[in-house]
């Protein structure tokens, strides 16, 4: 019988077009016969009528052995990537027999092979590569699953029901399938729920990882009690089972039941993982189990509602990180994060609403606006419903649509309805890309202290006119000591300007957004003075921040832009900061942080400047070196006053302070040529201390190291990413490229493995932006060459990868021409993956 093509077209699919399928499927019946290059499966699909029309099923590359209705086989018309059935009764079983070849799966969608296991990954569109089926999150079936292969441990979704068979009892969408089948070995503990279920909790690993798996396990338990806690959500199966699998496009998956992860977000040793690696297991094994929840009991009707369960599962994350880390460094962090990834996004040619309208390939829209800025939406509602309206909307969303397919609309009139606030206006959050800019002029005069505010929206592809928005705008008032004389308040801003007055007897000092209450771009000419007070004494530690970072921020446009030197007044206020013991060095390392290159290069160009990466690296420096400078003497006692006596702990408290002493070490470097770093390299008895070493003696310009990093490391796959990624994004800018294209000729170097690629390919492009954007054009020509090698294999990494160079249109006329003639090359290369084609069409529209 014909086989199922590969999907190849590029049309684009629109919201505006949402239908519910006629024919359902209520059950799925599924057996797997595994083998690398032909395993088959069996599918049986309880089908039922629910509308007039026929019945199109969705394959990918799939061998059709059999079809059969109500038993009696059938010819079924095959046309391309769909199976077409008419003239259906309205309750039917549909089976299928078909062929597939995990080993040759490179895409890792749908079923794959990684170090000799069997995994899969089904979100977004991966289930119609392992069988036909209505692959749409809106068609909800149990499941009942059995494996074939000669493995010692073979899983499903849902309930072990003896070797190899599984019943999954709660009715799910196809993305959320999953089947893993290896030698793995588990870690295994417990857990009672609030209901009094008993929950075995595995964690498999390849057999030699499971020292490495105790984190995990531990951050699972803890997310399960949170989730109870918080949000009053208990587990509901009578097993949890994790996978670490080392291929693996993004970061984990929710499965029901078996959430697979990329090993580099589960597998975690003092010697071997970061602290940052720990925050993210800590956060990712939480984001994947309280998808239980929101995602996986509640899902999305179709793929426009993405955010409807990503947004809000981020915004789940995060709350749970900040109780488990302290509150200030990780709202802080998540900000950068936003504004790092997010503002970009929106800021050029591939910005979208944070629900969008249209797609050609939807991996290509698992964006930071749709996580991040989704999560950033969530939070806004709740400051203007307020914590208890918020618990109120939940909890009748959580009532209300348990077992349903739902969209943007249903989540809010949840809102609407428990809290009686019209929501329509928030809404455009949903609807309208584009950073809002909020500009602020404050006047004060006889007494009387005014503040002008006014909005914008920025015209985004597709859009412009743009309406105005709902602004919870938190802000509080100093005096010009630093005394708060008027705590937080929220100000509602919902028309394009608003004026705010009070009666003070002296101008106050303006602490504006505080906690970043609404994801906007802030126009507000503060003075340095207000600033400076800001710093010292405001009472919101993002503000407080902020006053900081708008300080260095200024000090490095001016610099970059009219080569203005470092005013001793900024480099006092930084000292006092690094050295003031009182202060939660977490937070200290925040404060000491420079505004990162790209942040500069978007800066400028928002002010009008086209920027220079190069002359943003060198005023960095700069500003770095005059730091370091002036607190020289200071150095070696600070460091010494972060250490962490007795054995490495991953705790926030330790990790803020190893943070604090790599930045001071980086400092330090400057001034000594990596004299200090050299020695705490050799001292370094945990991976967080001896990367941040390993860092500054690249920096310093020794390469020497690496060789030794290497001999010591170069059994361990995740350490090696390390390796691979730093010496890039650690090469002196007129090496980078150079560095980085040395090392995709490493023995170790396996591009098919996404977490290697990224390590070097985005340790040039994300790592080193004044070596990417090497003059010559270098840079740019070795990504497009990347991109195109490894299309055909993975085209979702190669997607994603591509948004490098996203933004070009800031730069200078001779660097846009070199990247417009790698876009080019790219969008004329015949069979280019839908995936990157549109990534690229989209970037040179
Ligand atoms: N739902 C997963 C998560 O956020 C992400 C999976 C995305 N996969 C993809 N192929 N686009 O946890
Ligand atoms: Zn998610």
């Amino acid at each position: 019988m014909r086989d199922a093509a590969p999907d190849q077209s590029n049309q684009t699919i629109y919201l505006r077009d949402y239908a519910p399928v006629p024919v359902t499927v209520t059950h799925v019946d599924l057996s797997f016969r595994l083998d690398p290059k032909a395993t088959r499966v069996q599918a049986r699909l309880t089908c039922a009528r629910q509308g007039p029309g026929d019945m199109v099923l969705d394959g990918e590359g799939l061998k059709t052995i059999s079809v059969a209705i109500d038993g009696t086989a059938i010819t079924p018309r095959i046309d391309g990537d769909r199976m077409i059935l008419t003239d259906l009764p309205d309750a039917f079983l549909l089976e299928t027999e078909v062929e597939i070849a995990p080993q040759d799966n490179t895409a890792l969608s749908g079923l794959y092979m990684s170090n000799g296991m069997y995994c899969t990954q089904c979100e977004a569109e991966g289930f119609r590569r392992i069988t036909w089926m209505l692959d749409r999150p809106d068609v909800m079936a149990t499941y009942d699953v059995e494996i074939e292969a000669d493995l010692p441990v073979l899983l499903s979704n849902g309930d072990e029901k003896g070797a190899g068979r599984w019943h999954d009892p709660w009715p799910k969408p196809t993305y959320l399938f999953a089947l893993v089948a290896g030698n793995l070995v588990a870690t295994s503990d417990s857990f009672t729920t609030s209901e009094g279920r008993d929950v075995a909790l595995n964690v498999w690993v390849r057999p030699g990882d499971e020292g490495r798996t105790s984190y995990a396990l531990d951050a699972l338990k803890r997310s399960m009690l949170w989730d109870e806690k918080v949000y009053g959500r208990a587990y509901d199966l009578s097993v949890f089972n994790i996978v670490a699998v080392d291929d693996f496009n993004m970061g984990a998956m929710e499965n029901k039941g078996l959430n697979v992860f990329n090993s580099r977000y589960v597998l975690a040793s003092p010697e071997t993982a970061t602290d940052a690696d720990y925050a993210n297991i800590e956060r990712i094994v939480a984001h994947e189990y309280f998808h239980n929840w929101t995602g996986n009991r509640i899902t999305c009707r179709d793929w426009f509602q993405l955010c409807l369960k990503e947004g809000l599962t981020v915004f789940r994350d995060q709350q749970f990180s900040q109780d488990a880390r302290g509150f200030a460094t990780q709202r802080i962090g998540d900000i950068m994060t936003l504004r790092a990834r997010q503002f970009r996004e929106d800021a050029g040619p591939l910005a979208h609403p944070v629900r969008p309208e249209s797609f050609v390939e939807i991996n290509n829209f698992y964006t930071a606006t749709i996580y991040e800025k989704g999560a950033e939406v969530i939070g806004m509602l709740r400051t203007l419903v307020g914590a208890e309206g918020y618990d109120a909307g939940v909890a009748l969303y959580f009532e209300r649509h348990d077992g349903q397919a739902c969209t943007i609309e249903d989540w809010l009139a949840c809102f609407a309805e428990a809290t009686g606030r019209d929501l329509s206006q928030f809404m455009l959050w949903y609807r309208q890309a584009g950073t809002p800019r909020l500009t602020v002029t404050e006047d004060f005069n006889n007494g009387v202290y005014t503040l002008d505010l006014k909005q914008t929206v920025p015209d985004t592809p597709g859009q412009t006119n743009k309406s105005p928005m709902t602004l919870p705008l938190a802000y509080g008032l100093l005096d010009a000591t630093g005394t708060e004389i008027r705590p937080t308040d929220v100000f509602e801003m919902t028309d394009r300007a608003a004026r705010l007055s009070f009666n003070l007897p002296e101008k106050p000092v303006l602490s504006m957004l505080r906690g970043f209450s609404a994801p906007v771009v802030l126009e507000f000419a503060q003075s340095d003075a207000d600033r400076l007070i800001l710093l010292a004494h405001d009472t919101d530690p993002f503000t407080r921040w902020e006053a900081g970072r708008a300080l260095a921020k200024d000090r490095l446009m001016r610099a970059v832009a009219e080569g203005a030197g470092f005013d001793a007044g900024w480099i006092d206020a930084v000292a006092t900061l690094a050295t003031d013991a009182d202060a939660d060095p977490a937070f200290r390392a925040l404060a000491l942080a420079l505004p990162s290159e790209d942040d500069l290069a978007a800066s400028l160009h928002g002010s009008g400047v086209v920027p220079d990466p190069d002359a943003i690296y060198i005023a960095r420096r700069a500003a770095s070196h005059a730091i370091a400078t002036r607190l020289a003497s200071d150095l070696p006692g600070l460091r010494a006053a972060c250490a962490t006596p007795g054995a490495y702990d991953p705790r926030a408290e330790d990790a803020g302070k190893r943070s604090l002493s790599a930045t001071l070490l980086r400092l330090q470097t400057l001034l000594d040529g990596g004299a200090a770093a050299r020695a705490a390299y050799d001292a370094a008895d945990n991976m967080t201390d001896r990367m941040a070493a390993f860092t500054c003696v690249l920096d310093a310009g020794d390469t020497e190291v690496a060789a030794r990093f290497e001999a010591d490391w170069q059994h361990d796959r995740l350490v090696m990413d390390k390796w691979f990624m730093a010496q890039v994004a650690h090469a002196a800018p007129n090496d980078a490229v150079d560095v980085a294209s040395k090392l995709t000729a490493h023995r170790d170097f396996d591009p098919g493995n996404p977490n290697r690629f990224r390590a070097v390919i985005g340790g040039l492009t994300a790592g080193n932006p004044a070596g990417f954007h090497r003059a010559d054009g270098a840079g740019y020509a070795f990504l497009a060459d990347w991109l195109l090698r490894l299309d055909k294999a993975n085209p979702q990494t190669t997607a994603r990868m591509s948004t490098a160079f996203d933004s070009w249109r800031r730069f200078d006329a001779d660097r846009q021409d070199l990247i417009r003639t790698q876009l080019d090359r790219m969008a004329g290369t015949e069979g280019l993956s839908r995936d990157l084609g549109e990534m690229v069409a989209r970037m040179l529209a």
